[in-house]
């Protein structure tokens, strides 16, 4: 069981060297936050070691690499971005000891560093453990771990998912301490924690974060709650989710805008579902065009492993290629005849025009000249300029109180 109020001194890591990279940068975007530092110094004062310890929604890594620098090795990670996963490999490289092959960085596995006394040239060296190695949410990211380190995910099903898995998988005696921001913390995610754990403990608020530790975890049902499954008969789909897919198992109204004019949308050999979800309208599409390839990707792994399901639940799953990258960075450019786009609006909590910018720039960049992206997009944001501006002509196909449907042609 950590200790709390643990009062030793923080860490000598410079958590303002982390960087965001290759998410979206800007000066009122940092790499870390007070919830990190939070995490690291009551880890470190557990004494727990690094092969007992697992790291879950390590945004940029600053959690597992301020540890590695205190010198606990062995760490497992999971980290459901795409993006944090490449942020942690590329701030490994680049904050020294405890780096790693930059070429391992767009892996997104066994990632982790050969921190030992000497370098290969040295004749007592001998490859070290790998400082971290970064995990799915599988049963090998937490098997024997003591301590599970987390920084708390958006929503109660992304976090019932993974305090359900840290039950399931962890030692006995396993301790999950959670933190976050305290403007964003709820009595509901006590109750999540307390349906997995005996006892569910907050402690008091430092530089407006809050750690709640929960220990002793329960009995887990045979069946794991995700992913869930519902049918939505008025567009022919199941859809699938685990905990951190947008929207859950449900369809968004966004997504039923775009969703009510796919008739509309070209016949086309090459579709791409950029930022897939659950795999909703690259279902839909798929179904509608029997002979089209459509690939969908995102960034997440819980949306990607959720889209896979929802394809094998729609008989799709030999059709529809599913995808984990970063805004479409493995696809071809200049390939795609139609691209759907229904893009995020929000970066971590904030709202923030860059997140959809970013998938509105990759669109641009996988349409052949010619070839069409249709986006749903929330009314209020600038987007038809953006589009106009990186894809070319763009007209209004639909419009709702809320939501705004626009066709794009590739300019040659
Ligand atoms: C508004 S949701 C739409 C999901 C789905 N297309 C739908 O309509 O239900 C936006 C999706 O974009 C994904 N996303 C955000 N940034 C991304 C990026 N840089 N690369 C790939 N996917 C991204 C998010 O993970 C999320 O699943």
């Amino acid at each position: 069981m950590p200790t709390t109020g643990y009062c030793g001194r923080v860490p000598p890591f410079d958590f303002s060297r982390l960087r965001r990279f290759p998410d979206v940068e800007a000066p009122n975007l940092q790499g870390w936050d007070a919830t990190d530092e939070l995490l690291v110094r009551e880890a470190l004062a557990t004494g727990i070691r690094g092969d007992e310890i697992a790291v879950i929604g390590d945004e940029y890594g600053a959690i597992t690499l301020a540890l590695t620098d205190a010198g606990r090795h062995g760490i497992r990670v999971h980290q459901d971005l795409v993006t944090g996963r490449r942020a942690l490999a590329h701030n490994a490289a680049a904050l020294g000891p405890a780096g790693e092959n930059p070429d391992e960085a767009a892996s997104d596995r066994r990632v982790g560093s050969r921190h030992a006394a000497g370098g290969p040239d040295d004749p007592g060296f001998a490859p070290a453990r790998p400082a971290f190695t970064s995990h799915e949410l599988e049963p090998a990211l937490l098997a024997g771990a003591r301590l599970v380190l987390l920084q708390l995910p958006k929503s109660l099903a992304e976090l019932e998912e993974i305090a359900d898995a840290v039950a399931r998988w962890a030692a006995p005696d396993a301790t999950l301490i959670a933190g976050g921001r305290v403007k964003h913390m709820t009595l509901a995610q006590n109750d999540v924690l307390a349906r997995c754990f005996q006892t569910v403990t907050p402690q008091r608020a430092e530089r407006k974060s809050r750690l709640v530790i929960a220990a002793t975890p329960k009995r887990m049902p045979e069946q794991p709650p995700f992913p869930v499954r519902a049918e939505h008969p008025e567009f022919g789909l199941t859809l699938c989710a685990h905990g951190g897919a947008f929207a859950g198992a449900g369809i968004d109204i966004g997504t039923r805008v775009l969703l009510g004019v796919l008739a509309q949308v070209p016949t086309a050999t090459t579709v791409v579902d950029l930022g897939c979800g659950t795999g909703a309208l690259a279902a839909a599409y798929a179904l509608r065009h029997p002979e089209a390839q459509v690939t969908a990707t995102d960034r997440s792994a819980a949306a990607v492993r959720s889209a896979r399901a929802t394809m094998q639940a729609n008989g799709l799953a030999d059709r529809v290629r599913v995808m984990l990258d970063d805004a479409g960075s493995e696809l071809p450019s200049g390939a795609a005849d139609v691209v759907l786009l229904n893009p995020p609006f929000h970066l971590g909590a904030s709202v923030h025009e860059g997140a959809g910018r970013r998938l509105i720039d990759a669109a641009a960049r996988l349409l052949r000249p010619g070839g069409e992206v249709w986006t749903v997009f929330n009314s209020h944001l600038d987007h038809r300029r953006a589009l106009t501006r990186a894809v070319g002509p763009t007209e209004q196909v639909a419009r709702t109180p809320k939501f705004t449907v626009t066709r794009s042609i590739r300019r040659g």
